[in-house]
């Protein structure tokens, strides 16, 4: 029987790195993998072909409209969707390969199929129509998420799709209904709009992309409308009728009210993904789950059971690739005898439409709820010599510092980039940087972020480009 020192259960960004880390600390490590790839949802049917989607779907948006007022004169660009979705698969199996690459490089044996955790120190991998039994002094779950469904509302990945059916559509839809204005909707809604399609957002509460900060989403809201995203508030689907040619979708009112119709050709069911932890065996196991479903852990990802431990979506915290990676590396180091460590405080946010939304630490509304006295300072984009020249100024960075030490809290930004450049915030943040640190850093000229630097300014009332 084959042993190791780590046997980690899931090959997406946390376990993956997570096996990765423990072999670089020199462990023998085994990952068990069910699905036919390495890699999880994440490279293969979350960020990773989400962002080749987006990327390529901008690039079509802007040869229609932004190259000829550059001066860039082109025909009108046509969508030819096989080669897109083919450019996306490319990107998928170069990560792929790559993860494949990063476990002959360190030596960790990758085991295909289902495991199973048959106690401490024993996992079970059936696949392949055979069943091995492994042995490990330390097991990591990693098994990550799953869509959340909508009670009689079935998913068939054609008409009625959850992001991963949202991906790989064979055409445009002429209407996309979507449920759950939160990042999925907003960035795949952002793809097919794109490319063609008329898109509906109904989200149950009277907000999007809740857990953002309140102005922000506003802004985004309103720049979205002017895209010609259709947002359908305080909301909720009752019902999808898929006998006709057309969807017929019922709507009311989220706290009831009268029903509406809504036709359309394509709904995309995006409201929050839940736990996977199917056949894992973690009741026999003993391995206790909280009252939604995640594993249990404490402050060093050890479950109830000794020598197991968890790390991911499968855990409480964002449902994030890099908080599952960090995880990934922490646990290894914790397994290891080191002070692995997350700091849960500084895990910036994305949304990767156009503009991009971005965002690290606390919201104006935290703040106030907790009672911290804090000051703001804002930028816009409107006033930025790069965004100028650019003719891309809609936006703002916005950061928040405590009223009485001046250490940033938040930081918010909407505008292109804003993915990027939210890392200097995460950089001082992670140090316990004050505003005026960031004010007095300097800035290459000219970027957009020199809007961070006016913004960190504006926080002490002397911003200069304003
Ligand atoms: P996963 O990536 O879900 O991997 C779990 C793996 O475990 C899977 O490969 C699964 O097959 C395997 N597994 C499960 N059970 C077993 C078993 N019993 N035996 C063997 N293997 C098993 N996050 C971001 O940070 N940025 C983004 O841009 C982003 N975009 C996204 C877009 C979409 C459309 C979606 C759906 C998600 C996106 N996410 C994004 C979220 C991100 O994908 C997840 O947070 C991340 O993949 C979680 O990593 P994980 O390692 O915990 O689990
Ligand atoms: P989400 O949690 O971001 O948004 C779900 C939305 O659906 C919320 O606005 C919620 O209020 C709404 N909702 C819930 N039930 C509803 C109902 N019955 N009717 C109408 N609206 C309803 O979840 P989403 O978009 O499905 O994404 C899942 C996860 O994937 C997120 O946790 C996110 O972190 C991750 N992800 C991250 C990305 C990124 O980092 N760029 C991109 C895509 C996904």
């Amino acid at each position: 029987m084959a042993t190791y020192d780590l046997v980690v259960i899931g090959t997406g960004p946390g376990g993956y790195v997570c096996a990765v880390r423990a072999a670089q600390l020199g462990m023998k490590v085994a990952v068990v993998e069910k699905n036919a790839t390495l890699g999880g949802t994440c490279l293969n049917v979350g960020c990773m072909p989400s962002k080749a989607l987006l990327h390529a779907s901008e690039m079509f948006e802007e040869a229609a409209h932004s190259f000829a007022k550059m001066g860039v004169s082109v025909s009108t660009p046509k969508l030819d969707l096989p080669a897109m979705m083919n450019f996306k698969q490319q990107g998928i199996d170069g990560n792929v390969k790559g993860v494949e690459f990063l476990m002959k490089k360190n030596k960790i044996d990758v085991l295909k199929g289902a495991g199973k955790i048959l106690g401490a120190g024993k996992v079970e991998v059936s696949g392949d129509g055979k069943t091995q039994t492994v042995e490990t002094k330390n097991i990591v779950i990693a098994t990550g998420s799953d869509i959340a469904r909508l009670k009689g509302i079935e998913i068939d990945e054609k008409r009625v799709v959850s992001s991963t059916g949202a991906l790989s559509l064979a055409k445009v839809p002429e209407k996309m209904l979507i449920i759950g204005a939160g990042v999925i909707g907003l960035e795949l809604g952002s793809v097919w709009r794109r490319l063609g399609a008329e898109i509906m957002v109904v989200e149950f509460l009277d907000r999007i992309l809740p857990g953002m900060d309140g102005e922000v989403a506003k802004q985004f809201q309103r720049m979205l409308e002017k895209q010609g995203f259709a947002f359908n508030l305080g909301s909720k689907v009752t019902g999808v009728d898929t006998s006709g040619k057309m969807l017929k979708v019922s709507v009311e009112p989220a706290a009831g009210g009268a029903v509406e119709t809504l036709e359309t050709d394509v709904v995309l069911v995006c409201i929050g993904r839940v736990p996977y932890t199917e056949g894992l065996g973690l009741k026999e196991a003993g391995i206790a789950l909280d009252n939604r479903g995640r594993v249990q852990i404490d402050s060093h990802f050890a479950t109830s059971v000794k020598g197991v431990y968890a790390i991911g979506d499968v855990v409480a915290g964002p449902m994030l690739a890099h908080k599952a990676e960090d995880e990934g590396v922490a646990c290894a180091e914790i397994i290891a005898g080191q002070a692995g460590h997350v700091n849960y405080d500084v895990i910036p946010g994305v949304v990767y439409t156009t503009p991009e939304v971005s965002s690290v630490g606390k919201t104006e509304e935290e703040l106030k709820q907790a009672g911290v006295a804090y000051t703001s300072g804002k930028f816009p984009f409107t006033a930025n010599g790069r965004s100028k020249v650019n003719q891309t100024t809609d936006g703002f960075v916005k950061i928040l510092a405590d009223a009485k030490t001046d250490r940033v809290l938040g930081v918010h930004i909407i505008g292109r980039e804003a993915g990027e450049m939210i890392h200097e915030a995460c950089v001082l943040m992670e140090f316990g940087g004050s505003a005026e640190d960031l004010a007095r850093t300097c800035h290459a000229h000219p970027t957009r972020s020199e809007a961070v630097k006016e913004a960190a300014l504006a926080v002490g009332k002397r911003a200069i480009h304003m």
